[in-house]
């Protein structure tokens, strides 16, 4: 049966990059940080061309969504020429199981995305229930060049605050001052990553959550496999948890 979505109005809309923007919708929906939720184009008949996006906002606040434009595909270029006013359509609750809950508490929680794979990492730090789960935060966040890294300013707000380190990476042009170049996955195999954040990464003490990109996050896999982590389930405890966007 069909997700019954809701009609809601964008607010607002923030430019970052040439096809790379995020949205404030005017609905609320009951969520969990970490969660996705459906966005559908107006209905054709009774069906909605839907994608899911992950909320970059904390529950409670007006949905937010960071999305970047894939070139040829069906809905995010749709979604690139909503301005206020425009009316989308959205899932009533969020879902999915990428959220802080079930995880095992270790001293250090590793967040890594690529690209608009930040959103749910925004949400749970923007929540800051993320703190009570670990001592430590690094988020590693990747991007092409440095106008794809969208909510710096914010993040970098939050080190001051909180117990978080935000390592920025840029894969084809230099990042900002304290970032790496080059993709998370080369970084962590030359120890770069870690040396930077001051933080390693071991069995013992972290779990690593992946979003965004399926070959990073396969890749990455392998190499925390290769060193003593585990994939986690709600079933079987492990270390690494992950949200693939494609
Ligand atoms: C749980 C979940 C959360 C997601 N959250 C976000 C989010 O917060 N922001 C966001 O921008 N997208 C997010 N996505 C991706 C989103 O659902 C769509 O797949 C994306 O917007 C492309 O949809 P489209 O209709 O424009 O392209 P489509 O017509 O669906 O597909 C074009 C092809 O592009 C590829 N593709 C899909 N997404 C990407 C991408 N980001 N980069 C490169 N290639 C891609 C796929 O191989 C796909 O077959 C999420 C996906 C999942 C599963
Ligand atoms: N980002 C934008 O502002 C923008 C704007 C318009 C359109 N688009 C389109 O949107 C789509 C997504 O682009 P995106 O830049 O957001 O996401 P992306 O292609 O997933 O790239 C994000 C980061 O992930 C890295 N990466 C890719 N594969 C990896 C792997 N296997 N291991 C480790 N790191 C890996 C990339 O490195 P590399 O650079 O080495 O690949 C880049 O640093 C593309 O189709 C793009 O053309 C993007």
């Amino acid at each position: 049966m069909a997700i019954t979505l809701q009609p809601t109005r964008v607010v607002s809309r923030r430019d970052w990059a040439a096809g790379l923007f995020s949205l404030v919708l005017e609905v609320q929906i009951p969520m969990k940080a970490g969660q996705f939720v459906t966005v559908g184009l107006a209905p054709q008949g009774d069906r909605h061309t839907r994608r899911a996006y992950s909320a970059a906002s904390a529950p409670g606040q007006p949905l937010e969504l960071l999305v970047v434009e894939v070139e040829d595909g069906r809905v995010s270029p749709m979604l690139a020429h909503a301005k206020p006013g425009d009316t989308l359509y959205v899932s009533e609750r969020g879902k999915g199981l990428f959220t802080l809950d079930d995880l095992p508490r270790r001293r250090d929680l590793w967040l890594i995305a690529t690209g608009t794979g930040l959103a749910p990492y925004l949400s749970m730090l923007r929540e800051g229930a993320i703190y009570e789960a670990a001592d430590r935060i690094v988020l590693a966040y990747g991007v092409r060049q440095p106008e794809h890294l969208a909510y710096l300013d914010e993040l970098q707000a939050m080190q001051g605050a909180h117990p978080l380190t935000v390592v920025p990476l840029c894969s084809r042009t230099d990042p900002p001052k304290g970032g790496l170049r080059g993709r998370v996955t080369d970084r962590l195999i030359d120890g770069t990553l870690e040396y930077t954040a001051g933080v390693s990464i071991a069995a013992e003490t972290s779990h690593v959550l992946l979003c965004g990109n399926p070959t990073m996050i396969d890749e990455m896999v392998g190499l925390l496999l290769a060193r003593g982590l585990e994939r986690h389930s709600r079933r079987v405890p492990g270390h690494i948890t992950t949200e693939r966007y494609w």
